[in-house]
């Protein structure tokens, strides 16, 4: 394949075409990508790409990530700025929006989503359907997805203002529904929003908080939950949000579509693996068991992987990574847990990891789930929640994402093709002469 210079074409020899003139196409920073929508009907070949390694499947504004630098921009900005100066809902703002709020667009916004932090009663109702062990993620699935069946009649997905409604809901409904998932867990009363607190804020309410006595959100808490929210809050094509688009892309309600975001991170190659973590270093237990581990990770025999390390498109030091790194430092020591040992653990374990050859060969470094357990058990969350932390937090991505598609005059529903080896047509057998 040849790059044509200013004519901007790559050239191509396959299929009944022998040479085929693809057009290039140039973002604003990043990867060039090959444009082949016409590649079938010009040269009758399909691309074959599974996992999407080499894919571009839309055209996106929201997110910007440099994989070999270790960068993440959110609408150009650095996640490292915007951790350290925003909270979380000016983050989403930006998500959204595509800029920055001033004071009073962001005061508007706050209010929007404050103010429909209630879920209807139903969904109590329904919660109280599923076992007590029912894990978390299994409840904000249905829960989520049930959420269409409570604003179906009046969603016309084309309509913006019945998607910026859909929006506030999902946003600021997420809290509420997770936390409502453990208590019920847990067994104690469910608690209602507060809307006296922060976003961060409310969630701890909702989680700790008892009715029989007020509780003081810590404002340290809720900062460093704030912080893990900014770190989660969107990713651009990963596999929920690619999920999300797919399903949405059917013209599916967006609460269903989002349901299926949450169904798509919480396997442990995914949004699974800080939950996959705290257990890993538990498992570990002490500092000196850590070569064992690091031999079996790289033993091909042996499924164990070092969860919470690599990921499919850093291959440099997750940015994200770094900010909780140093939150985790910071929070631990406020928290009084200083010599917190999964910490040292995890320290150690990505010194040694890091000045491994098998790592450094396949540029495998932490990522955002490596630290991120670590503050949320410290902050008395429990395991089982941390996946839903993630996919509360990563709502403003999936429906940003979901917008914008909508919006997209190229979109068209999902569709992969396949390289098909199965059996060529063949004569239907009877049964009698089957066997
Ligand atoms: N431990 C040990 N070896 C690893 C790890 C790991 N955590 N991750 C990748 N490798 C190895 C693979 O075995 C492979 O080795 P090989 O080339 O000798 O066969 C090589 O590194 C490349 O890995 P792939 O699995 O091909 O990379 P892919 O991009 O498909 O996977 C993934 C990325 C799924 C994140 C992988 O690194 C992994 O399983 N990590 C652990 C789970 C995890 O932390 N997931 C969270 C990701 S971040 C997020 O979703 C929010």
């Amino acid at each position: 394949m040849t790059n044509t210079g200013n004519g901007r074409t790559a050239k191509l020899e396959a299929g009944h075409n022998q040479v085929t003139e693809l057009q290039i196409m140039s973002g604003s920073v990043g990867p060039d990508v090959i444009d082949i929508r016409k590649l079938y009907a010009q040269t009758g070949t399909f691309t074959y790409d599974p996992g999407f390694t080499s894919t571009a499947a839309c055209q996106s504004k929201i997110t910007y990530i440099d994989g070999d630098e270790g960068v993440l921009l959110h609408r150009g900005y650095r996640i490292e700025d915007l951790a350290e100066h925003c909270d979380f809902l000016e983050v989403c703002y930006l998500i959204l929006y595509g800029e920055l709020p001033t004071e009073a667009e962001k005061a508007k916004f706050v209010h929007g989503v404050t103010y429909h932090t209630m879920v209807h009663e139903q969904i109590l109702n329904l919660i109280r359907g599923f076992r007590r062990d029912a894990h978390p993620m299994a409840v904000l699935i249905a829960m989520v997805g049930a959420l269409s069946a409570f604003y179906h009649e009046d969603l016309d997905i084309n309509d913006p203002h019945n998607r910026m409604i859909a929006t506030y809901r999902l946003i600021a409904k997420m809290p509420t529904i997770a936390s409502l998932a453990y208590k019920y867990s847990a067994g104690q009363p469910f608690m209602y929003p507060q809307n006296r607190h922060t976003y961060a804020g409310n969630f701890l309410h909702m989680m700790f908080g008892v009715p029989c006595e007020p509780y003081e959100v810590d404002p340290v808490l809720a900062k460093a939950l704030d912080r893990i929210f900014i770190l989660h809050a969107d990713h651009e094509q990963n596999a929920s949000t690619s999920t999300v688009r797919l399903v949405g892309s059917t013209g599916a309600s967006p609460y269903a579509a989002i349901s299926a975001g949450i169904a798509s991170l919480w396997g442990p190659a995914h949004g699974g693996a800080n939950e996959a973590v705290v257990q890993m270093l538990g498992e570990v237990g002490s500092v000196d068991k850590i070569p064992e581990f690091i031999k079996r990770a790289k033993d091909k025999d042996d499924p164990f992987r070092l969860m919470g390390f690599g990921h499919r498109v850093y291959k440099n030091y997750d940015p994200r990574a770094g900010v909780l790194k140093s939150s985790a430092d910071e929070v631990l020591e406020l928290l009084g847990q200083g010599d917190n040992p999964k910490l040292a653990i995890a320290r150690e374990l990505e010194r040694i990891a890091l000045e491994d050859d098998y790592f450094q060969e396949r540029k495998l470094f932490p990522n955002v789930d490596f630290y991120s357990g670590i503050i949320l058990e410290a902050m008395h969350i429990p395991t089982s929640m941390f996946t839903a932390i993630f996919a509360l937090a990563r709502t403003v991505g999936w429906i940003a994402q979901w917008n914008e598609m909508v919006e997209d005059p190229e979109q068209k529903i999902g569709r992969p093709r396949q390289l098909y080896t199965g059996p060529a047509q063949r004569a239907f057998v009877p049964m009698d002469q089957r066997g």
